[in-house]
C-alpha cells in the first residue's frame, strides 16, 4: 500500500475486444486493446471519426462489456460485474460525460447535478451542485431544463454533474466539443483541477489539439486499434509539430488565466 501514488494502475485493459450487433450482423469495433493508465494520469484519446474512441470509453466505464479480454478498474474486473454492481461502482468511483450529454430532461440543471450527489449520500448536495454550476459559468441557468439550454450549456451541466462527486476516474467524450474558447478553458481548468487537487485519473476523448496537448499521454486509435502513443510534453517543450504528427500544434487560444467572460 506504500507504492507511490503515481504508479498505481487505475485502468487496465488486456487484449480487450468489442463486437456489437449491427443490422447486417456482428460488427467488430475494437480489436485487442491493451492499455494501462496510472492514478492521476491524464490520457487524451484521439483518432478519426469511427476509430472507436467512444466505444473504448464505454468499455472503460463498464457501459459496454468487452466481448473478450479484460477491463480492470481500481482493481475490479468490470467484465465480471453485473449491472447493479457496475452502477454502484460508477456512482462511487467514476464520472462519465457522454458525447450526447445524457442529461435527465425532466430535471433542471441544478437537479441534474445534485441528484448523483444525493445518491452518493452528500448532505449538502444542492449547495455543492450550485458551486459546480457556477464553476462552469452556469450560475444563471441553474433552474433551466436541458431543452431550455444550448448544446454547450448542456455539455457544461454534464461536466459539472460528472465532476461534482470528485470521482477517482473521469471519462469524458469530447468535453470541449461544443464550447467556445473561454468556456472550453473553464472546462479544461475543471478537468485538470480534478486531477491536480483530487488525484483523479482522466481519460478524455478529444479532437481538440489544445486539450490533447495538456494531457500526460495521447493514445491514437485507428480502425479499432491503438495505433501508437505520443508524449505531449515533447510537443509542448520542443518545436511545434515535430514529435506528434497526428496532433496539430495548439492554436493560439485564449490565455489560460483569462478570467473575464466577454
Ligand atoms: N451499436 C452499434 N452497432 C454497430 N456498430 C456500431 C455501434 N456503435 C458504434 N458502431 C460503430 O463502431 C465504430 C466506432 O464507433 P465510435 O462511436 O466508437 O467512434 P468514435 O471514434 O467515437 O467516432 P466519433 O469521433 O465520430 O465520435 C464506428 O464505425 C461505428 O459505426
Ligand atoms: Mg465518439
Amino acid at each position: 500500500m506504500n507504492a507511490p501514488v503515481s504508479s498505481l494502475p487505475v485502468l487496465t485493459l488486456e487484449n480487450a475486444c468489442l463486437t456489437l450487433q449491427g443490422n447486417a450482423g456482428p460488427v467488430d469495433i475494437l480489436h485487442g486493446i491493451s492499455l494501462e493508465i496510472e492514478q492521476g494520469q491524464s490520457v487524451g484519446l484521439v483518432g478519426p471519426s469511427g476509430s472507436g474512441k467512444s466505444s473504448l470509453l464505454m468499455l472503460l466505464g463498464g457501459l459496454e462489456q468487452a466481448t473478450s479480454g479484460s477491463v480492470v478498474a481500481l482493481g475490479q474486473d468490470l467484465t465480471a460485474m453485473n449491472e447493479d454492481a457496475l452502477a454502484r461502482f460508477r456512482r462511487n468511483k467514476m464520472g462519465v460525460v457522454f458525447q450526447s450529454f445524457h442529461l435527465i430532461p425532466t430535471m433542471t440543471a441544478l437537479e441534474n447535478v445534485a441528484t448523483p450527489l444525493e445518491l452518493a449520500g452528500h448532505a449538502d448536495a444542492f449547495k455543492r451542485a450550485e458551486e459546480e454550476l457556477r464553476a462552469v459559468g452556469l450560475g444563471a441557468r441553474m433552474h433551466h431544463y436541458p431543452a431550455q439550454m444550448s448544446g454547450g450549456e448542456q455539455q457544461r451541466v454534464a461536466l459539472a454533474r460528472a465532476a461534482a462527486p470528485r470521482p477517482a476516474i473521469l471519462l469524458a467524450d469530447e468535453p470541449t466539443g461544443n464550447l467556445d474558447g473561454v468556456n472550453g478553458q473553464a472546462i479544461m481548468d475543471l478537468l485538470f483541477g480534478l486531477r491536480d487537487r483530487h488525484g483523479a485519473t482522466l481519460v478524455l476523448v478529444t479532437h481538440a489539439p489544445e486539450l490533447a496537448v495538456l494531457c500526460d499521454r495521447i493514445v491514437h486509435l485507428r480502425d479499432g486499434r491503438i495505433e501508437g502513443e505520443t508524449n505531449p510534453a515533447e510537443t509542448r517543450d520542443a518545436e511545434p509539430r515535430v514529435s506528434a504528427p497526428r496532433v496539430s500544434a495548439p492554436r493560439d487560444s485564449a490565455p489560460r488565466d483569462s478570467g473575464a467572460v466577454a
